[in-house]
């Protein structure tokens, strides 16, 4: 597998907490660097062929704030040679009406949604509307460390298994 880029924007350290996680899931033998969106730039995003990208939700529609700073980027990238995966945290209790919204509104912003992989089951989790779901699956890996915490490295592990199959 081609080395993998993790870019990720986190208010509260929950975000970043998971891509670690996701990290080691990888395991040794996989090169997976992480950047926080706030320090980072789009030229170091063109390096790598296989992208992960992770944002939490924040109101109705909302991406974490960095991504929002930096979505207007993403054009530069050339998706068609690429691939991408994402994931999204959220609380499905305090916010069962928006469920992970910044995943969602990250999938819509993407110019190119064909690179996109690592779609995951709307199964397991307890909400009423989420913009991440999209003909029946989420958009990518579903995280929510305030009410299924204990569920976390069970998801990220079958997630990343699914990743090794459909990264290059
Ligand atoms: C003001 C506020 C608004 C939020 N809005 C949503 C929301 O609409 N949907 C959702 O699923 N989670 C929402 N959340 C929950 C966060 O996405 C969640 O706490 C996440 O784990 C934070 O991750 P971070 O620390 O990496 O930013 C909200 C949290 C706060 C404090």
């Amino acid at each position: 597998m081609e080395p993998v880029g993790l870019f990720y924007g986190s208010t509260y350290g929950m975000t970043e907490k998971v891509a670690d996680k996701i990290k080691k899931a990888f395991g040794k033998s996989a090169k997976i660097d992480i950047f926080n969106l706030k320090d980072t730039s789009v030229e170091e995003m063109k390096k790598y062929t296989n992208l992960i990208f992770g944002t939490s939700a924040w109101g109705i529609g909302e991406m974490q704030d960095d991504w929002e700073r930096f979505i207007d980027n993403l054009p530069e990238v050339d998706f068609s040679t690429r691939k991408l995966a994402l994931f999204g945290l959220g609380d499905q209790k305090e916010y069962p009406e928006s469920f992970v919204d910044g995943l969602g509104t990250l999938y819509c912003r993407l110019p190119e949604k064909s690179a996109v992989v690592g779609y995951w089951p709307v199964e397991g989790y307890d909400y009423y509307f989420s913009l991440a779901e999209k003909d029946g699956k989420f958009v990518g890996l579903v995280i929510d460390e305030h009410h299924q915490k204990d569920l976390t490295d069970k998801r990220v592990k079958a997630w990343v298994a699914q990743l090794k199959k459909e990264f290059v």
